[in-house]
């Protein structure tokens, strides 16, 4: 075992080692306002409609315009953008992504610096604070999250049980998560902070439990209840596979923590914006973070890891690589885990996730998977069709890998993803209630 990680070492770009965190040094950089060329260059835009020769200039900040602008020429115009392909549809702070670059930051701090010195925990404080929390706030918010952490007893008992057998883990976490507000009176109240608080604490404490609760329905094992003295990541483990005297490998406790941090928010991705549509509606944030969840179940967003462990089980062998790659090019369906609507480079959460395989697979044995997998991301990497339409790994590609090694069955990926994505979506539910700008979302047709 040995010999095969030090040969699994020796092809690793750069370390993101899960057990070493050493002295932290984390600086957030904040995003300057885009100039434009020459201070004579003026920063905005005149849009004439040509049916009337009216005129209308309005000002290009951060890269957008306000595109009330059309109305202002004509109050029934209105732009035609399927699937929001040119559209920002709200100012946030939460996250910084720049797609052509492959840059990724939390509040301002490079997602390769969290995922080496952080845990998920200061992540989702950042996410909805605005800032890392200090020891003395970070304290208070791990015993809070810690102490919220178990679900009321009908939840399982009558609700889960109520599942057929088979059913999916990611429809009964997504089920369960809309049903788990009907047990909280304060649910409605979104107006009030003290309640919009108690229920962020509350999804985001729950939420692993939730999807330990599927799993384990799914197999037809007892229900773990949580434990409080683990951290977040390893509560999760201990749930997912507690049978007798198990005990959580610190290696993938850690694991667990990139993973959990690198998937905890992505700006304006399908399920978020689903979250804030809802949310918009003013919803209790427990129906909202469902329909979250229900978008992030697409095969097309959280559901593609899934995919992708398909498609390289399908594949078999690094000896289809070559024909498996024609079939895609000829249009017989896509290579998973590829492509990206922001990411026009290599995803930087790939990179991540890649390097923290290496690891668990040390502890795990390797995923006989991954020698596909790198000789399908060489084969793309230097084939003109992948190149010239900048698809890149995504943080899909190795994910997958990861979480059979560590033994979780394909239909509970989606879920991984969910759990952490939980306090990016509430963040975001938090972050549109307070802007003034907002309102209640309802787009035109053409
Ligand atoms: N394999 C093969 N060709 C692809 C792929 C792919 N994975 N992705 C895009 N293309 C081609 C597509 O056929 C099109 O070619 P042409 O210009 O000849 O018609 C071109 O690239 C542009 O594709 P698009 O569909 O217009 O791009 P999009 O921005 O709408 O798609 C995407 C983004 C993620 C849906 C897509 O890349 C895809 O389907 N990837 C595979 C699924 C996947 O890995 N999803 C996870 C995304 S990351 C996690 C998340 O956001 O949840």
């Amino acid at each position: 075992a040995r010999s095969e990680s030090a040969r699994l070492r020796a092809g690793r770009p750069f370390g993101t080692n899960v057990t070493a965190r050493p002295g932290r040094n984390l600086r957030p950089i904040r995003p300057r306002v885009r100039a434009t060329r020459g201070s004579h260059v003026p920063d905005t835009i005149t849009i004439t409609d040509d049916r009337t020769g009216k005129t209308v200039t309005v000002p290009i900040e951060g890269g957008v315009f306000p595109s009330s602008a059309l109305r202002e020429l004509d109050s029934s115009l209105y732009c035609y953008d399927p699937a929001y392909l040119s559209t920002a549809s709200c100012k946030s702070s939460i996250t910084y992504l720049d797609g052509d670059a492959g840059v990724l930051r939390y509040g301002g701090y490079p997602i390769e610096q969290l995922a080496e010195h952080s845990t998920y925990l200061e992540v989702a404080y950042l996410l909805l604070n605005g800032e890392l929390p200090t020891k003395e706030q970070l304290d208070v918010w791990v015993n809070d999250v810690t102490h919220h952490t178990f679900i009321h007893e009908n939840m399982r008992k009558r609700f889960v049980d109520g599942f057929h057998y088979d059913a999916h883990p990611m429809g009964m976490f997504t089920s369960a998560v809309a049903a788990l507000g009907t047990f909280y009176e304060g649910a409605k109240d979104i107006d009030d902070p003290t309640q919009r608080n108690r229920q962020i604490l509350r999804l985001i404490a729950k939420a692993p439990t939730i999807a330990a609760m599927c799993h384990r329905f799914s197999v037809g094992l007892p229900f773990n209840q949580p434990n409080n003295d683990l951290s977040y990541p390893a509560n999760f483990l201990n749930m997912m596979w507690k049978i007798g005297d198990y005990e959580v490998d610190p290696v993938l406790e850690r694991a667990m923590e990139i993973l959990f941090i690198l998937h905890a928010d992505h700006e304006q991705n399908c399920g978020t914006t689903a979250m804030r549509v809802i949310g918009s509606s003013h919803a209790d944030p427990y129906s909202s973070a469902a329909g979250a969840s229900a978008a992030l179940y697409g095969p097309l967003h959280g559901g593609a890891n899934e995919a992708v462990v398909r498609m390289l089980t399908e594949i078999g062998s690094i000896d289809n690589v070559p024909a498996f790659v024609e079939s895609v090019k000829s249009g017989e369906g896509r290579l998973m885990g590829f492509g990206h609507r922001v990411y026009k480079n290599y995803d930087p959460r790939a990179t991540i996730i890649k390097n923290a395989a290496y690891d668990v697979f040390e502890v795990t044995g390797k995923n006989p998977l991954l020698d596909i997998a790198l000789r399908l991301e060489d084969a793309a990497l230097s084939d003109p069709y992948f190149v010239d339409r900048k698809l890149y790994p995504n943080v899909d590609f190795y994910s997958g890998l990861i979480y059979q090694a560590m033994g979780f069955p394909v239909e509970m990926f989606t879920v991984l993803f969910a759990i952490p994505r939980m306090s990016g979506w509430l963040a975001h539910w938090q972050e549109l209630l307070n802007d003034p700008a907002q309102k209640f979302s309802r787009p035109r047709q053409g």
